[in-house]
């Protein structure tokens, strides 16, 4: 890729933080790195507007406005799960901001009815104090069974989980819910695309993201071997492998 592609701006999943990308520093070696807190998670305080109101539109204006800070030059979006829906939503909103797209661990389809109640349940849960359980599973189902009984690592993940507000977790699950379904959009990305996805992703298969990868010109699928949902943490050598060999084209 040319020098277009210098800078990479790495967007986080549901309900974590950029602390998902610390292993993606070692790339500042090659690259100007720039991991992204969302609104609501991390360091971030949740959006003024009331859950209910948010879509992925408000993210989008985030990593505008995460761009414009950083000089407004083009990026290459590195964007994980949730994040990825937020890419897509990107691409659809400035692609000219855009110079590549690093798909981690995620989809283009809508939420079924039935995720869509799920949704819903999950507000439900955060309202009446039950997060955390509902984090302590999250955080063995998005990782590969190898990485289940490591404590250190599930600690790390937990401690991004809890320290998400509560508000801003709401508005991540009406934002999801309240999604498009971006399949349509996939033909017509334009700018060199690479999909990644944990080999043992329950979350987002690798079925998903090979049908995704087919669908958008040109891009390259990299399956992460030993790897869950969180692909990009669980194996940091071996995905930024594959971004340095996508990026150096
Ligand atoms: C994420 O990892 O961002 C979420 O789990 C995605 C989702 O719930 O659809």
């Amino acid at each position: 890729m040319d020098s277009l592609a210098s800078r990479i701006l790495f967007v986080h999943g549901y309900p974590l933080d950029r602390r998902l990308w610390d292993g993606q520093y070692a790339l500042a070696d090659g690259w100007s790195v720039r991991m992204m807190d969302l609104p609501g998670f991390g360091a971030r305080p949740p959006f003024p507007e009331a859950p209910e109101d948010l879509t992925l539109t408000h993210y989008a204006d985030a990593v505008r406005d995460e761009i414009r800070e950083w000089g407004d030059e083009p990026v290459v979006l590195a964007a994980l799960s949730m994040g990825g829906y937020i890419a897509l939503e990107c691409w659809r909103r400035f692609p000219e901001k855009i110079a590549g797209l690093i798909l981690c661990d995620t989809r283009a389809e809508a939420d079924s009815p039935e995720g869509q109640k799920g949704r819903l349940a999950a507000v439900e849960k955060v309202r009446t104090g039950q997060a955390d359980a509902m984090f302590e599973q999250m955080s063995k189902d998005l990782i590969a069974p190898s990485r289940r009984g490591d404590d250190d690592f599930r600690a790390r993940v937990l401690e991004m989980m809890r320290g998400a507000d509560s508000v801003g977790v709401q508005q991540a699950l009406f934002a999801m819910r309240n999604r498009d379904d971006y399949r349509a959009e996939l033909g017509g990305i334009t700018v060199p695309t690479l999909v990644v996805v944990g080999e043992l992703d329950a979350l987002t298969p690798p079925e998903g993201a090979k049908s995704m990868a087919e669908q958008i010109p040109g891009a390259r699928l990299a399956v992460i071997p030993d790897a869950g949902h969180l692909s990009p943490m669980e194996r940091p050598e071996a995905c930024n492998e594959a971004i340095r060999g996508f990026l150096e084209g």
